[in-house]
């Protein structure tokens, strides 16, 4: 069994028109097609359009961050998964932390998020991860199970057949500190071993990203791990020669 790896950079709230150019260019230069992993780049929703322009014929492919759960309506200020399509995109990623933590966002509606998302054909990027008081407590285990069972129970194992799952620890995003990769490959096979309970076929052809502090010292480890199937990169997405690094620490597929 092969699984494609892939690598997601999440922009997040960063960037601006000619920063983007300047940084689109610098890894359309420095990537290399042979033996690379899948590559999508997630910016704010507003630069999608410049995006779309910039990535036509290139390697690289495109993700919203979020959607909103509806595909048109009195919804001001939403986004649906019909205009990311729109504008070019394959993946969007779902129930970020951030969208949790600061948006309130619960599994019911990431659930729906994730619904929303294949109906249109996109490929949900589902993160779930725990808190660092889950952590400290030895509920790591319960808090990310919990989260990908209420997802399952929503959309069904089938579903995962064309969904990636981000474990992103809550407590390593953006703070520097990563898992080490022990701690999240014992993590990603709970995930895949929870799956594999529903659907053994399914489970093995699931990508399982980690995301939190990913950067290009500890990319390469990461990615040794037999359960962990790419990263999705923050911080370090934004600068040019890290991502390239972690890209090309990667490789191109996983056999498992
Ligand atoms: P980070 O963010 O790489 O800056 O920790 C990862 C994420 O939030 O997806």
């Amino acid at each position: 069994m092969e699984r494609r790896l892939l690598v997601a950079a999440n922009w997040k709230m960063h960037g601006q028109k000619l920063q983007n150019e300047m940084l689109l260019q610098a890894l359309l230069a420095g990537l290399v097609k042979e033996n690379a992993p899948e590559i999508v780049i997630c910016p704010p929703s507003i630069y999608l359009a410049q995006l779309q322009a910039e990535l036509k014929n290139t390697m690289l492919s495109l993700g919203g961050q979020n959607l909103f759960t509806e595909e048109k309506g009195a919804y001001t200020g939403e986004i649906s998964a019909p205009m990311l399509v729109d504008f070019g995109c394959r993946y969007v990623i779902v129930g970020h932390s951030e969208r949790r933590c600061l948006f309130g966002e619960d599994d019911e509606l990431v659930g729906k998020k994730f619904v929303a998302a294949q109906k249109s054909g996109l490929i949900p990027i589902l993160c779930v991860g725990e808190s660092m008081e889950q952590r400290y407590k030895g509920l790591t285990d319960e808090a990310v199970s919990t989260q990908v069972e209420r997802i399952l129970k929503k959309v069904g194992v089938k579903a995962f057949g064309s969904a990636v799952v981000a474990y992103e620890p809550v407590w390593a995003i953006g703070t520097g500190i990563t898992a080490t990769p022990e701690e999240a490959q014992a993590v990603h096979k709970m995930i895949r071993v929870a799956i594999s309970s529903h659907d053994a076929a399914v489970a093995s052809k699931l990508r399982i990203i980690y995301g939190g502090s990913v950067n290009a010292f500890n990319a390469w480890d990461l990615i040794a791990k037999s359960d962990i199937d790419g990263a999705l990169v923050g911080g370090a997405s934004l600068v040019a020669d890290q991502f390239i690094s972690i890209c090309r620490s990667m490789g191109g597929n996983k056999n498992a």
